[in-house]
């Protein structure tokens, strides 16, 4: 192995390391508890007020979805 290979080598490690390093720490959002507290934010609730034949339906032409918060956020 000369030493160009040699300092090649070291690099590709040295990525590798840091490469792993990024993976384990990739912090995942964790999934809302299903407890009374957060029920209110449960796409399931709004059709209770907003599922087909409730007072206020959505209406006909409303894009294709059930998670509500995928298009609608919160107001501040
Ligand atoms: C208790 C009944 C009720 C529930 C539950 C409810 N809504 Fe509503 N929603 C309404 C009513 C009534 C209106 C129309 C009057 C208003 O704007 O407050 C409305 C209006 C809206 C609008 C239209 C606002 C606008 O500016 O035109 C959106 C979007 C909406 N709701 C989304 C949701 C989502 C998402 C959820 C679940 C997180 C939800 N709603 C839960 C009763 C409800
Ligand atoms: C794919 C994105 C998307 C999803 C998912 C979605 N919506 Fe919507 N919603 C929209 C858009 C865009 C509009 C505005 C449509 C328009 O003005 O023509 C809208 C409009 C509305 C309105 C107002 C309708 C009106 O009379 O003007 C209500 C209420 C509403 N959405 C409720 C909900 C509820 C409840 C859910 C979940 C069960 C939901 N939406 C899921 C995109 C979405």
């Amino acid at each position: 192995m000369n030493k160009t290979q040699r300092i090649l080598l070291i690099a590709l490690a040295l990525v590798g390391t840091a490469l792993l390093a990024l993976m384990l720490r990739n912090p995942q959002p964790p999934v809302l508890p299903a407890d009374a507290d957060h029920r209110w934010i449960h796409s399931e609730a709004c059709l209770e007020c907003h599922g087909v034949g409730r007072p206020q339906a959505r209406p006909d032409d409303h894009p294709i979805g059930n998670d509500c918060l995928r298009c609608h956020g919160l107001s501040k």
